[in-house]
């Protein structure tokens, strides 16, 4: 079972950040999982929610702060003190900060509370300029965004994102006329009938977010492919 790090290491680290994501590099996660939203001047940076409230010092939404703008604030204090000098990063900062190690990148396309148009483009454009294609997982609760991207990209890998149990899973993900390379379900609606349909389907089964080793261990069992954790050391 992969250990896919949610917004980076986030049990040690202030979530979304190059710190939480040097963590789970350092503690051997296969794979990182970060939010990306579009700044007022269409850069794509790394923030969950719509605004800068919880994370920073700061106030406001994303989509009303250009970049240098949002670059003043300070993202790392309300997580300890020894993080004050992090700062939102943009998407192409984390994949120059990646580089070469063999780290996957699952980006969570956030949309809301507006729909930036653009914002699947943007992230390819970024993501194709550092020639990582081939190394990104897209996913998000927004499946016209996926549809969208998957039309940009058909060669992308696709996470399909969802909250709540789907009636007719697979005949909703063959509807939706996206190659699906993986679902990504909420754990709590994930069972073995779940994990089977996919594996018939060669599609992978990632779940959220499991930060305890008895539950994690329960789905390993079960066969899930990817556990999607804020601890990277949650197995060890
Ligand atoms: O990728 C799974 C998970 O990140 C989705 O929920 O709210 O943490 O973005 P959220
Ligand atoms: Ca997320």
């Amino acid at each position: 079972m992969k250990i896919i790090a949610h917004r980076g290491a986030s049990t040690y680290a202030p979530e979304n950040t190059i710190a939480a994501f040097k963590k789970a590099i350092e503690q051997g996660a296969d794979a990182i999982e970060l939010d990306v939203r579009l700044s007022k001047d269409n850069i794509p940076v790394i923030c969950h929610d719509a605004t800068i409230n919880r994370t920073s010092n700061g106030k406001g939404y994303i989509h009303n702060l250009t970049l240098k703008e949002v670059k003043k604030h300070d993202f790392g204090s309300y997580f300890h003190k020894k993080y004050k000098n992090e700062t939102i990063p943009t998407l192409e900062e984390v994949l120059q900060f990646i580089g070469n190690t063999p780290i996957i990148l699952h980006i969570e396309l956030k949309n809301g509370p507006i729909i930036p148009e653009n914002l699947e483009q943007k992230v390819l454009d970024v993501v194709y300029r550092h020639n990582f294609q081939g190394r990104v997982v897209y996913s998000s609760f927004d499946h016209l965004s996926l549809k969208r991207l998957a039309m940009l990209d058909p060669q992308a890998k696709i996470g399909l994102l969802f909250h709540m149990n789907l009636i007719h899973l697979f005949d909703y993900i063959s509807n939706t006329g996206i190659n699906i390379h993986s679902i990504h379900p909420n754990h709590f609606y994930v069972d073995k009938e779940m994990i089977h349909q996919a594996r018939n389907r060669n599609v992978e089964v990632n779940i959220y977010t499991v930060n305890n080793l008895k539950i994690a261990l329960e789905y390993k069992k079960m066969g899930v492919d990817g556990l999607i954790t804020n601890d990277p050391l949650i197995l060890t």
